[in-house]
């Protein structure tokens, strides 16, 4: 069995996942949204003031299997560095009692791995991975090689959801509260620019469309003085312009990949308007959309313990003395390390 941790950001996540089945035999998260809406974002201090109390209480399910791991995984980046620290301190602490080897989980390939928890890998595979920190498209060919074909060159996809819930005063994680209230809404009656449509480049950018919606919140005289009706609209016009940059580029992308496999994961492909418009532009391609089951969109430690068991086979485990949180550093395209 395998213990995974993961604390990168503002989820305390365990899971126990065994070697052979696959099989997920544990798992709990304690979230923090709630503490963070107040301040529209994720503060970092008061995120690892809630990590030192809640890993330790979503440790304690974990405890009965802890004389049979084989191993224990934790996410060593990209994430704020002290939270990704308390993590790896406790997975040390554990890896040298046990005297078992330790697993560096890179976040995003764990993001890539909930789409197989208690399954079987599809590769090669075509991601997209849209979630708080990241924009950007994968192709995996196997587990040792992840190639970024199309990134962000400024926000992510759910910081930009985050961004515009706040300014319209919705609260945090904007995500879900933007996805409800566009239900509601009228997604023509703002023109909202579609980010790089005249460009070439094959790669995201969303703060020219949120300072657009800044203006509209402006020209409406304010977050105070919008109708319900307001949020609303503008919600789903922000929504729909982010569907249409998200979709041209990927048009692009599709016609010349061969991959016929296709997959949405990360926070934001929980969206289900992305979800159905990513479903349509599959069938026009030929390809087959795969995406994690919802309550794995988001971060956990589920998808940690699952990329944790390739690894374990292709016994890239380390003394964990050896293992360190990894500077971040924003990616362009090329391998994802
Ligand atoms: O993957 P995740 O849990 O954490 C990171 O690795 O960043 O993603 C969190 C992000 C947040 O920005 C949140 O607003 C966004 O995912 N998100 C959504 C939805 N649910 C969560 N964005 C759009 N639509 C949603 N339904
Ligand atoms: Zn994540």
């Amino acid at each position: 069995m395998i213990l995974s941790i993961e604390s990168s950001c503002d989820d305390s996540a365990i899971a126990i996942t065994d070697i052979s089945s696959k099989k997920l035999l544990y798992h709990n998260k304690i979230s923090q949204e709630a503490e963070h809406s107040a301040y529209g974002g994720v503060v970092p201090e008061l995120a690892s003031r809630l990590h030192a109390v809640g890993l330790p209480e979503v440790l304690e399910g974990a405890l009965p299997y802890i004389d049979r791991l084989k191993a224990v995984a934790v996410t060593n980046q990209p994430g704020l560095a002290i939270t990704l620290n308390e993590g790896l301190m406790m997975a040390k602490s554990i890896a040298l009692l046990q005297h078992i080897p330790l697993i560096p989980v890179h976040h995003l390939k764990g993001h890539i791995y909930s789409l197989f928890i208690e399954k079987e890998t599809i590769m090669p595979l075509l991601v997209l991975l849209i979630s708080g920190g990241h924009t950007q498209i994968i192709r995996v060919e196997h587990f040792g090689h992840m190639e970024i074909v199309a990134t962000s060159m400024d926000d992510s996809i759910g910081e930009s959801f985050d961004k515009v819930a706040k300014m319209m005063g919705l609260g945090y994680p904007g995500g879900p509260l933007i996805e409800a209230l566009a239900r509601q809404g009228d997604e023509n009656r703002f023109s909202l620019p579609v980010p790089l449509r005249n460009s070439p480049l094959i790669a995201f950018s969303l703060s020219g469309l949120k300072n657009a919606v800044r203006l509209e919140v402006e020209r409406l005289g304010g977050e105070a003085h919008m109708s319900e009706q307001d949020r609303a609209d503008l919600a789903a016009s922000f929504q729909k312009a982010i569907k249409l940059h998200l979709l041209q580029k990927s048009k692009k992308v599709f016609a010349k990949e061969p991959i016929k496999d296709f997959a949405m994961v990360g926070g934001a492909s929980a969206n289900l308007y992305l979800r159905n418009a990513y479903e349509d532009l599959c069938r026009t391609f030929g390809k087959t959309m795969h995406t994690a089951p919802l309550k794995y969109c988001s971060d956990n430690a589920a998808m940690i313990g699952r990329y944790a068991i390739d690894a374990y086979h292709q016994e890239t485990h380390c003394d964990p003395l050896a293992v360190h949180v990894e500077r971040s550093r924003k990616q362009q395209n090329g391998t994802l390390l």
